[in-house]
Formats: structure tokens, sequence, C-alpha cells
């Protein structure tokens, strides 16, 4: 029988890559998004389904999730993908702005996964793969807010597959290192209030060098990990974590190798900081 897979985020990027990737390998996919309005390609598609879905709207998740079963009768696969960057000094950042970013990364993955948990509950089967980051285990300046957020995926994602395994939920996660999507541009925000001057000294130096780092040549394209996400939901095991790129791989290997003072004492020297 056909599968169908479920993804958020699904107008760009990681997203956009993986409703191609699932429908060219004959799956069915219910490509969620906030602005289905504006999308032109994915609707050429056959077997896609293009549904309204904000994950901070509740009803609009509910209506996705209905408008999918009504349509291909059944979920196999979520794949909780909508997500953004919030960088910056943390006390620069309004409040509001932690709760948007809580709400998408983290509240927003929560509220799809209720939401589908008991279609998989009494179909007594159903995957959720949940993208994390390279950012989800280690750590850069100036972004504390995302990698919380990743971090609490990473957590959360481990912890719950206990008790879905039982019932024939699995949970997977892929961590991708740096992917050529508009995240770099679009899906990132910027916040530093430079009257709290005691941090320019760090923040200015700390940005450049960031620039500097980012070679788009060690960059995966979105297709990789698009692959990378539908190996996860197709390899029959039950490996927890995928990670994607080769940045990715050599990064958490490092990291793994690594105590906590070797690796800050690297960080620092690659962004020179003092
Ligand atoms: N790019 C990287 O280097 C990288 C690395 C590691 C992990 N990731 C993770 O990969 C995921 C996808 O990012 P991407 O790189 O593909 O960037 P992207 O092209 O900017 O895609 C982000 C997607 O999230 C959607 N989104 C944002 N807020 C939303 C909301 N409230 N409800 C529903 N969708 C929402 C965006 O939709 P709109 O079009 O409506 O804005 C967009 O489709 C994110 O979770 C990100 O953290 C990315």
């Amino acid at each position: 029988m056909k599968k169908t897979i479920l993804i958020t985020g699904a107008s760009s990027g990681i997203g956009k890559a993986s409703v191609k990737k699932f429908q060219a390998e004959g799956w069915n996919v219910i490509a969620t998004m906030r602005s289905p309005e504006n999308e032109t390609e994915l609707n050429e598609l056959e077997d896609v389904l293009i549904a309204k879905l904000d994950v901070q709207d509740q009803q609009s998740i509910d209506k996705a999730v209905q408008a999918g079963l009504a349509q291909f009768g059944r979920i196999d696969v979520v794949l909780n993908n909508a997500g953004y960057g919030l960088l910056g000094t943390f006390e620069s950042v309004a409040k509001d702005s932690i709760q948007r970013q809580y709400d998408v990364n983290v509240f927003g993955l929560f509220d799809v996964t209720r939401t589908v948990l008991p279609y998989f509950r009494k179909q007594k089967s159903g995957m959720f793969i949940n993208i994390s980051s390279v950012g989800g285990k280690i750590t850069f300046p100036l972004t504390s807010l995302y990698h919380s957020t990743k971090f609490a995926v990473e957590g959360f994602s481990e912890s719950v597959h206990y008790e879905l395994a039982p019932l024939g939920i699995k949970v997977k996660i892929v961590e991708p290192g740096s992917v050529t999507t508009d995240f770099g541009g679009r899906s990132l925000d910027f916040q530093h209030d430079t009257n709290l001057d005691e941090y320019n000294d760090f923040v200015g130096p700390v940005m450049e060098s960031f620039q500097a780092l980012m070679d788009p040549a060690k960059s995966s394209p979105s297709e990789l990990v698009a692959e990378v996400i539908y190996g996860a939901a197709t390899d029959g095991s039950d490996q927890l974590r995928y990670r994607a790129g080769a940045d990715a791989e050599q990064m958490l290997s490092a990291r793994g190798a690594m105590s906590d003072e070797a690796f800050i004492d690297m960080m620092k020297q690659q962004l020179d900081i003092k």
C-alpha cells in the first residue's frame, strides 16, 4: 500500500526537498505550509496535497491532519521540520521573540505530534522524524535561544521514543550540519541591542568570524538532507539519530571525542574569541 507522509515547513528548503523526494519515491505527501497561496511548484506534483498549517495555530494543525486523512486515508510518517533561528545576545531579545522561537521550534513540534498521536496509536504504527541540528548537540556563541530549542527537540525525542516504541510508533532525529537553504537569510533573526555596550566588543568580531567561517562550499544541499530523511523513514531500523552532511559528521564526531574544555578552546580559537 502507498505510504503517506505529512511534512511541516514544506514551502522551502529541507521541507520542500523532502516533499519532492518522497513524491518521487511513490509516496503520498501532505505538504503543509503557512502560505499555500504562494506555492506554485508542488501543486504540479501528483499525490501531493498542499495544506495550510501554521505550527503556532492548533486549528490549522487539526484541519491539515484531517484534510490529509480525508485525501489519503492514513498517515505513516510525520516530518517535524518547520523552524527558524534566533541569533544575538540573550539579554537583547524581547520576551515575545523568545516565546515565538519556542512556539515554532518546540511547542509547534509538540502540538503537531500530539495531534497525530491518537491516529498513530489507533493504527498501532507511525513514525515521527524530528529535524534537530548539529546545533542540538553542540553550541556556537550568540545562538543560545536557537540551541536551547534544538537541545529540547533532542531530549524530547529521545525520551518520548521509549514510551511510543511499545505502541509501534517510532521517533527519529535528523541532525543536519550547514545546509544551503533560505535558513541563513529569511529564517535567521539577529537581535542585538547596541545600547548594551558591554557586549559590543564581543558581538562585532564574533559575527565577523562567523561570516568568515561560513564556507558555502562546505554546506550540503537540502536534497542531501531529504535523502537522509528518506533513509530514516524507510530503513526499517530502530536507529534514533541520523547525521546529515559531511560537516555534521565531522563536527559531531569531533565533539564526541573532546572534553567540554577542549571543545570550547577550539571554538574560541576558530572564532578568535579572547
Ligand atoms: N539550513 C540549515 O543550515 C539548517 C541546519 C540544521 C537544521 N536546520 C533545520 O531545518 C529545518 C528547516 O529549515 P531550512 O534550512 O529548510 O530553512 P527554510 O528554507 O527557511 O525553511 C524553514 C521552514 O519553516 C517554516 N516555518 C517557519 N515558521 C513556521 C510556522 N510558524 N509554521 C509552519 N512553518 C513555519 C517556513 O515557512 P514560511 O515559508 O512560511 O516562512 C519554512 O518552510 C529547521 O527546523 C531548521 O532549524 C537547518
